[in-house]
């Protein structure tokens, strides 16, 4: 049955084998599988409301109108909705999250993924969750693993029916927690979405995608066996790959700052003194601390102790988008 509004929830994820780069830009079809952890705790909340009135969609964040530039995201978003359900209608959407943006963490992903889940619902397409992951993915790439809850992989694909993700193993398959070193709260200056078009200019992107299956298969196999020490070796690989693409595209993309070098160094130290930590950073200079339940108050604790980190944010593993 339709309806004329409803609201989800979703959590965002950190990629631990990450996605940089589309084979298509336009259907959002990465150029390598990923891997992530979706984030509990930390959520985006998006109401889709049917409005008789509207001629296009309007957004709000945090109960603002939203910019122009993220109404057009979001509207292109929306035409596939319409496109797939023939259905022309047009909505207010309504966005609220409980993280605040530019603290490291993607609101994208937690956004797309609600969205998709309540705009099926308004517009009476399939909410099973492979059809949700590929429309999530259409909004923000990395949204399409936020359909899942606990340990996910997004499948590649080449391309709209086959490109989703898949649920690798639920939440408390393994305490693994997050501990977001937040040096910088600045908005990026480029965009994923640009970064992600920037890839294919690095002449090191080719020899990251060739690899890529090792890695994934890898990180698999170490979140499967729980095994810190080979997800520690494999994480830290492909962020460090990631970076090294982005630094030598044309032009360059310099995410880190002074900090997240440090704080990269603190934890390669604090693993050698027998710590199971290790890191990844994403597009931004925060540093994304990887430990165990037992050790994450400890590992807060450094972080907060290092000369400009501005905060901490700890996050376990949370579930998939769900409606409310
Ligand atoms: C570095 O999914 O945010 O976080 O599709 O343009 O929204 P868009 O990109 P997005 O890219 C995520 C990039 C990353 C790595 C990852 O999450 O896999």
């Amino acid at each position: 049955m339709d309806v004329s509004s409803a609201t989800a929830l979703a959590h965002p994820n950190i990629a631990l084998i990450k996605y940089w780069g589309n084979s298509d830009d336009e259907w959002t079809i990465p150029a390598n599988g990923s891997i992530s952890l979706t984030l509990g705790g930390l959520f985006t909340r998006v109401q889709v409301t049917v409005d008789k009135a509207l001629i296009q969609d309007q957004l709000f964040l945090e109960g603002e109108v939203a910019s122009e530039a993220a109404q057009v995201r979001v509207r292109q978003f929306m035409d596939h909705v319409r496109r797939f359900s023939g259905k022309q209608m047009f909505c207010r959407i309504e966005s609220t999250s409980n993280f605040p943006r530019g603290s490291g963490i993607a609101s994208s992903a937690a956004a797309f993924a609600a969205m998709a889940l309540a705009a099926a619902k308004v517009y009476g397409l399939p909410t099973d969750p492979c059809e949700l992951s590929r429309l999530a993915r259409l909004g923000s790439g990395s949204a399409c693993r936020s359909i899942y809850g606990g340990f996910v992989e997004w499948i590649a694909g080449i391309d709209h029916q086959s490109s989703y993700a898949i649920p690798l193993a639920p939440k408390d398959y393994w305490d693994l927690v997050d501990c977001v070193a937040v040096v910088s709260t600045e908005h990026k200056a480029v965009s994923s979405r640009e970064g992600h078009r920037l890839a294919k200019t690095s002449p090191l992107q080719p020899c990251r995608v060739q690899t890529a299956s090792q890695r994934i298969e890898r990180c698999r196999r170490a979140i499967l066996e729980r095994d810190f020490g080979q997800l520690a070796q494999v994480v830290e690989l492909d962020s460090n790959l990631m970076h090294s693409v982005m630094m030598t595209s044309q032009p360059p993309l310099f995410y880190w700052r002074g900090e997240t070098l440090i704080i990269m160094e603190e934890v390669r130290r604090w693993r050698n003194q027998g710590q199971p930590v290790c890191y990844t950073v994403d597009a931004g200079p925060n540093v994304h601390v990887l430990t165990l339940a037992a050790h994450a108050e400890w590992v807060r604790e450094k972080l907060s102790q290092i000369a400009g980190v501005k905060g901490v944010i700890v996050a376990a593993p949370g579930e998939g988008a769900v409606l409310v």
